[in-house]
């Protein structure tokens, strides 16, 4: 199956941020690691090692670089680390020198070093200064000012209360300390809905109800727990525009220092020649914040 439609370098119409309400079950079913969760899904597809262990790693590096800040020999945060191989490559590729990886949902270490071994990646050990916690929705578990750098790669369109988040992702950066946020797809942009590889026509999203999104993973996916489990990672985006995560960052008491928007030709459905096309076209996003 494909990756991403359209681009080789990244992972309903509403105002406002849509409050997505994750229970523990449906993030299970959207982002644990078990063969029928979506991120795992998602994490088998080819191209999925190379564009997370080396190509988000690179771009965060990029961006960061850009602005004279280095992960070499940084404190990391990898927030919302998923299958948690960003986290690796931002120790032993970007040369960080420990790096925390928090989510929601426990990483599958077993699969990790299954990946990493697949990849010549040597063992991971527990000496490596590699950790992985399981927090909160709210909560960053770690001890004020104990971080230089968040990383959050693919995850605050899928945050419940982002500026609740930043709020405590400020608590843990020490003064001068930076968030990088990188999100692919926007919500309200052609493949916002997070389901491309099951949908043939873009935007639908914005077209089809709930229950019409739901029908028709069932009739495209066989596996009616993939299926279900793709709905909750549908259902699981808050619907925030790149306004909404500005205002989020400043309610929080960040610093928005940059900001890379990321757009391509589309073509716009009859139904949606009233959206903005600020909301449309903006297909993904990078920001670099501060704590003063
Ligand atoms: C699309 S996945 C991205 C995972 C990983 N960063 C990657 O790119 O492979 C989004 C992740 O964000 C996590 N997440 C969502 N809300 C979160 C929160 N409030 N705190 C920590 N993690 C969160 C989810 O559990 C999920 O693993």
């Amino acid at each position: 199956m494909p990756g991403r439609p359209d681009e080789s370098d990244q992972d309903g119409c509403t105002d406002g941020v849509r409050l997505g309400v994750m229970t523990t079950e449906s993030a299970d079913r959207a982002f644990a690691g078990n063969d029928m969760s979506a991120a795992r899904w998602f994490a088998e597809q080819p191209a999925w090692w190379e564009d997370h262990y080396a190509g988000a790693v690179d771009q965060a590096v990029e961006f960061l670089s850009g602005d004279g800040i280095s992960l070499a020999g940084s404190r990391v945060l990898d927030l919302g680390c998923g299958d948690g191989i960003i986290s690796l490559g931002l120790l032993r590729r970007g040369g960080a020198a420990e790096v925390t990886g928090i989510d929601l949902v426990d990483v599958d270490l077993p699969f990790l070093q299954r990946v990493a071994t697949a990849h010549g990646e040597p063992a991971l050990r527990e000496d490596e200064r590699l950790r992985f916690r399981r927090s909160e929705p709210d909560m960053v578990p770690l001890p004020d000012e104990s971080v230089d750098i968040v990383t959050a790669w693919s995850v605050f369109e899928h945050v419940s209360e982002p500026a609740k988040l930043l709020a405590d992702v400020k608590r843990v950066l020490r003064p001068g300390g930076v968030l990088f946020i990188q999100i692919w797809p926007m919500f309200n942009s052609e493949h916002g809905s997070h389901l491309w590889p099951w949908f043939d026509v873009p935007f639908q999203h914005h077209v089809l109800d709930d229950a019409q999104m739901r029908e028709h993973l069932r009739g495209r996916i066989g596996d009616a727990q993939l299926a279900e489990a793709m709905y909750d990672l549908y259902k699981s985006c808050n619907g925030a525009t790149v306004d909404d995560l500005q205002a989020a960052l400043v309610d929080a008491g960040l610093y928005l220092a940059k900001v890379e928007l990321q757009s391509n030709a589309f073509h716009v459905p009859p139904e949606l020649q009233r959206v903005p096309i600020s909301k449309l076209g903006i297909s993904g996003v990078k920001l670099l914040a501060v704590r003063q």
